[in-house]
């Protein structure tokens, strides 16, 4: 089973990339490293240095992967900083996955999610 972790090399996103890896999980981290640390990414893990708002980057990966699903974790985190500029939380968790989901539906691995 492969697992895209987008925003693998953040707090969470490592976490759970350590526990899928340590479950015998292929993980596929991206993350644009705005915050998190290329040091984060398990050793078996891949790592793509890439934003989740890029679809050309999403479309390789997806390209080069068949990927079984997706878990989302790239994006703006700190509730203080919402509070004083929403727009790159509502890019991240809304809009970005809005155009991602838009973006990879053609393809057979996203339309095998879709039927599970
Ligand atoms: N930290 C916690 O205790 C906690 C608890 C519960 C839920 N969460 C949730 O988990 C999610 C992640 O939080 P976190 O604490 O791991 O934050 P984090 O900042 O440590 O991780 C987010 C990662 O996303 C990356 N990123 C941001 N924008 C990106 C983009 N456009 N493209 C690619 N990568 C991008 C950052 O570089 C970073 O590595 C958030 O939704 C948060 O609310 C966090």
């Amino acid at each position: 089973m492969h697992v895209l972790i987008t925003g693998g090399a953040g707090y969470i996103g490592r976490i759970c990339s350590e526990l899928l890896v340590s479950a015998g999980v292929n993980v596929i981290a991206l993350d644009n490293l705005s915050e998190g640390h290329r040091g984060a990414v398990p050793p078996q893990a891949l790592f793509y240095e890439a934003d989740f708002g890029n679809p050309v980057a999403l479309d390789e990966i997806f390209r080069r992967h068949r990927i079984d699903a997706v878990i989302h974790f790239a994006g703006e985190a700190l509730v203080e900083k919402s509070m004083k500029d929403p727009s790159p939380f509502y890019e991240t968790w809304a809009y970005f996955p809005r155009n991602s989901c838009l973006t990879l539906e053609p393809a057979p691995s996203a339309l095998t999610m879709r039927s599970r």
